[in-house]
Order: C-alpha cells, then structure tokens, then sequence
C-alpha cells in the first residue's frame, strides 16, 4: 500500500536514504522525537471489531474529558523497534505478533476490545514505512513504535468505555538509560510494590507506570538508574525493574522470575530465554528470592528499551552487592545474540523477525 499525500509544507517524498530533519543520530538517548505520522483505528463496544484504520498526521488528538481512558485507566501500551536492514533495503520488526497476542490479553483484563493480529501488524508496518525517514541509520538506534489502545469513549459511572482507538505512533531512539550500553545501578524498593496478585501486574496495562514514578524519582535523586520491585506478598521475591524484567546468573544457572500475574511477560525476556537455553544454559523461571540476587554471579535486565542491560550494583536495605559486568558475561553475549537477530546481521534462524 502507497504512502498517504504529504502535505505541501513538507521537503520531500521521505526514501530508503532518506534520514529525518536535523536530528542527533549519536545522542538519541529514549526522548520524543515527534515523527510524520500516526495510525489510527476505532471500535465501539458493541461492534467489537476495529474498523479499518488510517494514517494521518502525527498530533494531538481530541478526546471528550469524560473518556474512560482519562477518568478511569482503561488503557493499554505496548512497545516494539524496528531496525534499518544492514543491506538498506527495508526495515526489520522483532516478533511484532507477540505484541498483538499481548495487547489481545491485556486488553481481555481491562474489558476492552482489541484489534487483530493481523490489524494491529499491518498497522505497525504502515506506521514504520510512513515514518520511514525517522528509522535510524545502521548502529545508530531503531525506531520505536508504540501501540495504544484506549477508552476513547465517555462514560460517567464507572464502567467499560463505549468507544475504543487503536492508535500507533513512532519515535526514532538510541539507549534507554542514561548509562548507554554501560552497566546499570537499582535499588530494591521495600516500601511501594509494582503489582499484587490478582492485579494487573501481568498486562501492559498504563496504570502499571504511574504508580512507579515515586519510587523512581526517589531512587534517581539518590543516583541509581532504576528501581527493582519486591512480591508484596512476602516482601522477599524479586518482581521486576520499573520498565524491565530481570535475569540473575549463579554457577551458570540462569533464573529469571517466573510469570505468574504479577510480572511482565516480555517479550525480550522470552527471547532470551530461549537464546540462553540454545547456548546450552539451564534457565530456571521461579520465585527469585533477595538472597538468590546477593549471592548471584551475574545480574541482567531485559526489555524492549533497555535490550540487554547489565546491571553492576544492587542496593538493599542500605547495603550494596555487586555483580560481574563487561567481557565473558552472559549478558554480553545474549545482548549480542538477540540485537545481531534484530538488526539482520545473523541469521534469524527461529522467524523472529518480520521484513518491511
Ligand atoms: C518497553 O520496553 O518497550 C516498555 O514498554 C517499557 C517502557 C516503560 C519504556
């Protein structure tokens, strides 16, 4: 399918070569860079099913102040990059169904309706090629693309919104944390939990995020990089980092905690497990207590933003434990792996990725 009519104002027909506005290639860092276009689709509550969407330019949308999305929470996000082929031909996605079938189940718990995986692909692929000038050039970051799916409908009394939009938006990004590639600092919060059994720690819902933003401003005026969220059950059992899972090697056992509701499924997570266990490594997912992270080897962190990040000191109750980080390190090799996958440099041997 043909890109939409640009308007007048714009320079030029973006192509393959072509790389967007005055932009830092090198310093990216994971800030908002304001891109061509956006894609947006519909349903209402009782239709459920999403009409065809569109393109049409990036910028503000209207909402009524009543919508279930602003009043309530019912939201969804989910994140996924699409890289710039080492041959410049196309672009690559990572595992973009994966995305859909999470949207699909979030979406089940926060009563929404929820698109296609086929629609909700296609309307990646549409968002990437219309924003194609903003894909990053070869090792300079990837474009990252962000799916929402909200409440778009008013509602008063508490209940499901009449009306949901699908809508999906990109930004070009480089690293996630401020450390780049380097490794990273957390501290384990005691005081403020993620999620709970029974939550919706387990979806990517948006009301997982805001709550998180106490302790992280807190942990980063103190000069860590982020956070690592306790079970508030036991208060013993490591849960994940604000916007990544988490990974802790010992004796060259791997362990990562297990997804039982109230943990991220992520699809980096999954990803890596899988890479670790065809590099012959036992992978354990499990309740990860905070004695098996003191005395563990190796700590790492998955997610699509932070990729792979190393994680060289872990503070709890006071007291700092630290971790092998840089050559011969599981997570180098894995971060490796799975970003020579991403970018086309190594044979997708699984189909994890999809060609635009
Ligand atoms: C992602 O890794 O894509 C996420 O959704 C995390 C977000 C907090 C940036």
């Amino acid at each position: 399918s043909s890109l939409p009519q640009r308007d007048a104002a714009d320079r030029s027909e973006p192509s393959d070569e072509d790389t967007g506005g005055d932009i830092d290639w090198d310093n990216l860092g994971f800030g908002l860079t304001p891109t061509d276009y956006m894609y947006v689709m519909r349903c209402s509550l009782e239709d459920v099913v999403f009409s065809r969407g569109e393109l049409s330019r990036y910028g503000n949308i209207e909402l009524s102040p009543s919508s279930g999305v602003i009043n309530y929470g019912q939201g969804l996000f989910e994140g996924l990059k699409a890289y710039r082929t080492a041959n410049r031909q196309g672009y690559m996605l990572f595992r973009p169904e994966e995305n859909a079938r999470r949207m699909q189940h979030g979406a089940e718990r926060m009563c929404m309706p929820s698109p296609s995986v086929e629609q909700f692909v296609h309307a990646v692929k549409q968002t990437v090629l219309a924003n194609r000038r903003w894909v990053p050039p070869q090792g300079k970051g990837a474009l990252y693309i962000r799916p929402l799916l909200i409440g778009s409908g008013p509602i008063l009394g508490l209940a499901p919104a009449p009306e949901y939009t699908f809508l999906v938006y990109a930004s070009p990004v480089g690293t996630y944390f401020k450390e780049g590639l380097a490794p990273i600092n957390l501290v384990v919060q005691d005081a403020f939990h993620r999620a709970m059994p029974g939550g919706t720690g387990g979806v990517k819902t948006i009301a997982n995020y805001a709550p998180v933003l106490k302790a992280q401003m807190d942990a980063k005026s103190k000069g860590f990089t982020d956070v690592l969220y306790l079970d508030a059950v036991h208060k013993r059992y490591l849960e994940e980092a604000s916007s990544c899972n988490l990974f802790i090697v010992k004796d060259g056992v791997v362990a990562t905690p297990a997804t039982v509701g109230t943990i991220l499924p992520g699809i980096t997570r999954k990803s890596v497990i899988e890479l670790a266990r065809d590099r012959g490594y036992q992978v354990e997912e499990r309740l990860v207590s905070i004695d098996d992270l003191m005395g563990a080897d190796e700590v790492f962190c998955t997610g699509t933003a932070v990729v792979v990040a190393p994680v060289s000191t872990v503070t709890y109750q006071g007291q700092r434990y630290e971790f092998k980080t840089g050559q011969d390190t599981l997570s180098q090799t894995l971060h490796m792996a799975l970003t020579s996958i991403q970018k086309g440099l190594a044979e997708d041997k699984k189909g994890w990725t999809v060609a635009i």
